[in-house]
């Protein structure tokens, strides 16, 4: 079967990875920003990263960075957008992209949080639009969310499902155009209690870290949590709930811990303090860390599929 031509807009930290996958996957990539710089580092960027992942560099000569939109979407039957988290950016910009697409080109959005709906809902064919939630670092991170909006037709879903899928990714659909989708719902639900933990003073953010890392952070990769609740049985599961839940957080927004360390310019990485102090070496360790433990973790996944 003919491999689907992509666009890619925006050329940043998602949506270079995001063409680099789709390349090794065989398609063809086109890719514009609207920083001229962007366009003109992405073939290096990408080459880079393709020789980082231990991907097949000859990947990169099916990736075309191109300086006009209009030329990067023209021909594609899949366009990914990956610009800035802004609305009304996003929003400009599918009016855009649709004056240079056929009606029937799947266009997709890459926001972490906004209501694709709200990206959406001014265009003509809103039944092509959907969202595509990848995880940082695309090359790395299995999952793609694909949201649906109350337009969305299930053929552009089935079509957005089976692409993803043949190109090594795990599509997940969110049938309901929720904020956070699912992953992030799930994870700041965990987040909320982290958060609230150290703010009750129970244990320090150190040991809120461990403990997840230490066990239930170590099955989770095999074990999801409702599988958990169905593995221990769910008449245990609700016993603990009705100890538990009651004493959980659940206030409605932000936690006023959190919004006084902001507050303090306590911004975590980007100051060196954060719920914790951070010196260059730690923030370095750290993420190489994350990286290494993901690297691994794909290079299990393609044992197994071999
Ligand atoms: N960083 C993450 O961990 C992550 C994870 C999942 C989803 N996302 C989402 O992906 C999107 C991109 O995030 P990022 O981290 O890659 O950001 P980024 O800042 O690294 O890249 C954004 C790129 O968009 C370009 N851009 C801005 N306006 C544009 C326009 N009008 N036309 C073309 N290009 C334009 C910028 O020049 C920049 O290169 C955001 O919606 C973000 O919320 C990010």
């Amino acid at each position: 079967m003919a491999k689907a031509p992509i666009a890619v807009i925006g050329a940043g930290l998602m949506g270079h990875a995001i063409a680099q996958v789709f390349a090794v996957a065989g398609h063809d990539v086109a890719i514009t920003d609207s920083v001229a710089a962007s366009v003109d580092s992405a073939s290096e960027r990408i080459a880079a990263s393709l020789k980082d992942m231990g991907d097949d560099p000859s990947a990169i000569v099916r990736v075309t960075p191109q300086r006009e939109l209009a030329a990067a979407v023209r021909d594609a039957d899949y366009v990914v957008e990956a610009v800035s988290e802004n609305l009304a950016l996003k929003q400009s910009l599918f009016a855009e992209v649709e004056k240079h697409v056929r009606p029937d080109t799947i266009l997709a959005s890459n926001t972490s949080v906004i209501p694709i709906t709200d990206i959406m809902g001014g265009l003509k064919h809103r039944e092509r639009a959907l969202g595509t939630h990848w995880w940082n670092p695309p090359t790395l991170v299995p999952l793609v969310e694909v949201i649906g909006t109350q337009w969305t037709s299930p053929q552009a879903i089935d079509f957005t499902m089976k692409l993803h899928a043949a190109i090594g990714k795990k599509p997940a659909h969110v049938k309901k155009d929720v904020p956070g989708f699912i992953g992030n719902r799930l994870q700041h639900a965990l987040w909320r209690e982290a958060v609230s933990l150290v703010e009750r003073g129970i244990c320090d953010a150190e040991t809120v870290d461990t403990v997840i890392k230490a066990a239930f952070g170590r099955r989770l990769a095999v074990l999801g949590p409702l599988e958990n609740a169905d593995l221990v049985g769910t008449d245990l599961t609700l016993a603990i709930h009705r100890t538990v839940l009651p004493d959980i957080e659940h206030r409605p927004g932000p936690s006023p811990y959190l919004e006084r360390l902001v507050k303090d310019g306590k911004l975590g990485f980007k100051s060196g303090e954060g719920f914790r102090t951070w010196s260059e070496e730690e923030k370095i360790a750290l993420r190489a860390r994350v990286v290494a433990h993901l690297k691994k973790a794909r290079a299990d996944d393609d044992n197994e599929t071999m």
